[in-house]
C-alpha cells in the first residue's frame, strides 16, 4: 500500500515517483510472496502433522520402502490387499488429484476413476476430517511429500470378490454420514478435541471396537453405545482392549496421566505397548503434541463403564504362598515359577516400567485370552520411542514350553492373583495359534468363518493382519 507521503511524492515529482513506486511495488510483491510462502510453509507443516495423528505412514509404506510409497501388505481374509503410492508422482502416485479428488479417497473411500477403496483403508473414521485439515493434508501431500515413481501392485483377491463395485454397496450400508470436526454438542472443548480425535484421525475404533457381520466396525462415536471402544477382535493375534473405564478389562484404573504417558513413550508403571498397539504409538500418538494427549485421555476417561468391572486382581496372598511352596503340583504355578517370575515376580507386580504387572491387567483379564497366549508363545518388543529410547523384550516360549505347558501357564495367569478370568485355553488352541495363527476361539467368536463379501459373520480376525511387517524400533525407514 502507498503511504500518504509516497502518493504527495509521487504527484511532485513524478520520475523520481516511479522510480520509488517501483521499489514499493517490488517491496510489496516479494514482501507478499514471502508471505504467501511462510502461509504455504505453515499449512505443509499442520498437514504434515494431521498425518501423523492418522497414521497415513504406517499403512502407506511397504517394510524398508520409501515413506508414502505404498506396498505394504494388508491380509485379509479374501485375498492380499496392497497400500497405494500416495505420493504426488504424477503417473503412479496421487499427484493428479485435485483437492476435491484427494477429499473424496480420504472421506469416502471413492478413488479419482471413481471405484471404491476397500474399508482397510480407514475412511468410515476420517470422514470427520475437517474441511481445514484435509485442506492441509492435501497441501502436504502434494509440497511436502517426496514423489515416488512406484507403481501399484494389484491386490491378489481373485474373481468374483476381486471386483470392486460391491464395496460401494458396502460403504452405502455401513459409513453413516457424519458431520465434520468437532462434536458441537460437547461442551468441554478439551473433551471435543479428543473426541475428534479419537474417532476421526486417530481412528482408535478400527481396532477397539467390535465389528459387525459385514466386518464394519460396529459403533464410530459414543452415539452407537455400550459397544464403542468395548475391545476388538483379535488383530494378528493381538487384542485392543477396551477403552472404556471398566476395572478390569478397560481403563478403570488408569489415570489420565497413565494415557498420557502410554500413547507418548509406549510404556508406564503398569503396562507396556505391544502388538499392533506398538506401530500406533511409534508411528503416530508419540509424535502428538502434549496437549492432544492430553485432550484424547481426558475424553476417553469421561466415557462411563460398560459393564461396571469387579475391580479383579486383588492379590489375597494365596498365589505368592502357592508359588513359595514351588507350585505344590499345579502345573501352571510351576511353569510361571521357573520361567516368568523372575521378571513378572511372585506377586504379579512386574517391575515399573520394565516388566509389566500380570495382577489386574486387562491383557491377562480380557475375555478373548488370544493375546495371552500370543505373547507367551511368539513374546513381544517393547519399542524404544523418543522418550523412552532403551527397547526391552519378552522371550518367547514356543521352542522352550510345549502346548500344554504354554495352556497351563495362561490358564494360571487367568485365576492367579485373584485375576479370577475364565481360564478353558487347552493345549490344542495354543498349537493352532502357533502352527496357523488362527486365534483361541471362545464363545462367540470363530463360530463361522469365509465368506466377508457375502455378509456372512465373519470374525475380525483370522487372516487379517494390518501392519505385519512394521515392526516398531525396526524399520527406520518410516
Ligand atoms: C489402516 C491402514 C491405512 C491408513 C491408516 C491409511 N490408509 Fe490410505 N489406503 C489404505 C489401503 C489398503 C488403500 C488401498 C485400498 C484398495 O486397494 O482399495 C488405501 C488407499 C488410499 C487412497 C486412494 C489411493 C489411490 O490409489 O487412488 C488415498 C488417497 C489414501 N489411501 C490416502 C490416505 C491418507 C491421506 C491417509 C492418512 C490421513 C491414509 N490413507 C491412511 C490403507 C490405509
Ligand atoms: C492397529 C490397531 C490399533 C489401533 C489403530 C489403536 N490401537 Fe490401541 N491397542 C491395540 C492393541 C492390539 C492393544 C493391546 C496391546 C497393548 O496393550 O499394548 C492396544 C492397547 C491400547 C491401550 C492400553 C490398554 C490396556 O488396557 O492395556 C490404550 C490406552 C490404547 N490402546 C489407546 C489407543 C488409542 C487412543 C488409539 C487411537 C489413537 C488406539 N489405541 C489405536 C491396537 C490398536
Ligand atoms: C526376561 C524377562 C521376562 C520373562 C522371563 C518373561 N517376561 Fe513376560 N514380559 C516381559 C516384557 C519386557 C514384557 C513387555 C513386552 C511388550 O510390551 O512387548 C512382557 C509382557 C508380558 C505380558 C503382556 C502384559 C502387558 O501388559 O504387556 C504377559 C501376559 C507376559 N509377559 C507373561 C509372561 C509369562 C507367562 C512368562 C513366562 C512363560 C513371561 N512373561 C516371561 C518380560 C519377561
Amino acid at each position: 500500500m502507498l503511504t500518504g507521503s509516497t502518493r504527495d511524492r509521487l504527484v511532485c515529482n513524478m520520475k523520481q515517483g516511479w522510480k520509488y513506486a517501483a521499489v514499493i511495488g517490488l517491496m510489496a510483491v516479494s514482501f507478499g510472496a514471502a508471505h504467501a510462502q511462510d502461509a504455504d510453509e505453515a499449512l505443509i507443516k499442520k498437514g504434515e502433522y494431521i498425518s501423523r495423528l492418522s497414521d497415513c505412514v504406517a499403512c502407506h509404506t511397504a517394510l524398508h520402502g520409501q515413506a508414502f510409497a505404498g506396498g505394504l501388505e494388508i491380509k485379509s481374509p479374501i485375498g492380499t490387499i496392497y497400500s497405494t503410492n500416495i505420493t504426488p508422482d504424477p503417473t503412479y502416485g496421487i499427484g493428479k488429484y485435485t483437492l476435491q479428488d484427494f477429499t473424496k479417497a480420504v472421506r469416502q473411500g471413492i478413488r479419482k476413476d471413481g471405484s471404491t477403496v476397500y474399508p482397510a483403508m480407514p475412511y468410515p473414521e476420517f470422514a470427520r476430517l475437517s474441511d481445514e485439515d484435509i485442506s492441509a493434508l492435501y497441501a502436504y501431500f502434494m509440497h511436502g511429500v517426496k514423489p515416488v515413481a512406484r507403481q501399484n501392485k494389484q491386490p491378489d483377491i481373485s474373481w468374483p470378490l476381486s471386483m470392486r463395485w460391491p464395496l460401494s454397496i458396502w460403504r452405502s450400508m455401513f459409513v453413516p454420514s457424519v458431520p465434520k470436526g468437532n462434536d458441537p454438542s460437547i461442551q468441554d472443548p478439551e473433551i471435543a478435541r479428543g473426541e475428534y480425535l479419537v474417532n476421526g484421525p486417530g481412528h482408535c475404533g478400527e481396532c477397539h471396537t467390535p465389528r459387525g457381520f459385514g466386518m464394519q466396525v460396529k459403533a464410530y462415536d459414543a452415539k452407537g453405545g455400550p459397544v464403542y471402544l468395548s475391545g476388538g477382535a483379535p488383530i494378528d493375534n493381538w487384542i485392543a482392549p477396551s477403552l472404556r473405564s471398566n476395572s478390569d478389562t478397560g481403563l478403570g484404573r488408569w489415570s489420565e496421566d497413565d494415557i498420557f504417558f502410554f500413547l507418548k513413550t509406549g510404556r508406564i508403571d503398569h503396562s507396556a505397548v505391544f502388538g499392533g498397539m506398538a506401530d500406533v504409538v511409534a508411528y503416530s500418538t508419540q509424535h502428538w503434541t502434549d496437549d492432544d494427549l492430553r485432550a484424547t485421555a481426558k475424553y476417553l476417561k469421561s466415557m462411563p463403564a460398560v459393564p461396571e468391572g469387579k475391580n479383579l486382581g486383588q492379590d489375597d496372598g494365596q498365589t505368592v504362598a502357592l508359588l513359595e511352596k514351588g507350585g505344590q503340583g499345579n502345573a501352571g504355578a510351576e511353569v510361571y515359577l521357573h520361567n516368568c517370575a523372575i521378571c513378572h515376580m511372585n506377586d504379579g507386580s512386574g517391575v515399573n516400567r520394565m516388566f509389566p504387572p500380570l495382577a489386574g491387567n486387562p491383557v491377562v483379564l480380557t475375555d478373548n485370552p488370544t493375546s495371552l497366549a500370543n505373547v507367551v508363545a511368539f513374546g513381544g518388543i517393547l519399542p524404544p520411542t523418543n522418550w523412552a529410547p532403551s527397547a526391552v523384550a519378552m522371550p518367547g516360549f514356543k521352542d522352550h514350553l510345549s502346548d500344554q505347558q504354554m495352556a497351563d501357564v495362561v490358564n494360571f495367569m487367568r485365576k492367579a492373583w485373584g485375576n479370577n478370568a475364565p481360564g478353558t485355553v487347552s493345549a490344542s488352541d495354543i498349537s493352532k495359534l502357533r502352527t496357523t495363527g488362527a486365534p483361541v476361539s471362545t464363545a462367540g467368536w470363530n463360530t463361522s468363518s469365509q465368506g466377508w463379501m457375502a455378509y456372512v459373520p465373519q470374525p475380525y480376525g483370522h487372516g487379517w493382519t494390518f501392519s505385519p511387517q512394521t515392526h516398531s524400533g525396526v524399520d527406520n525407514a518410516q
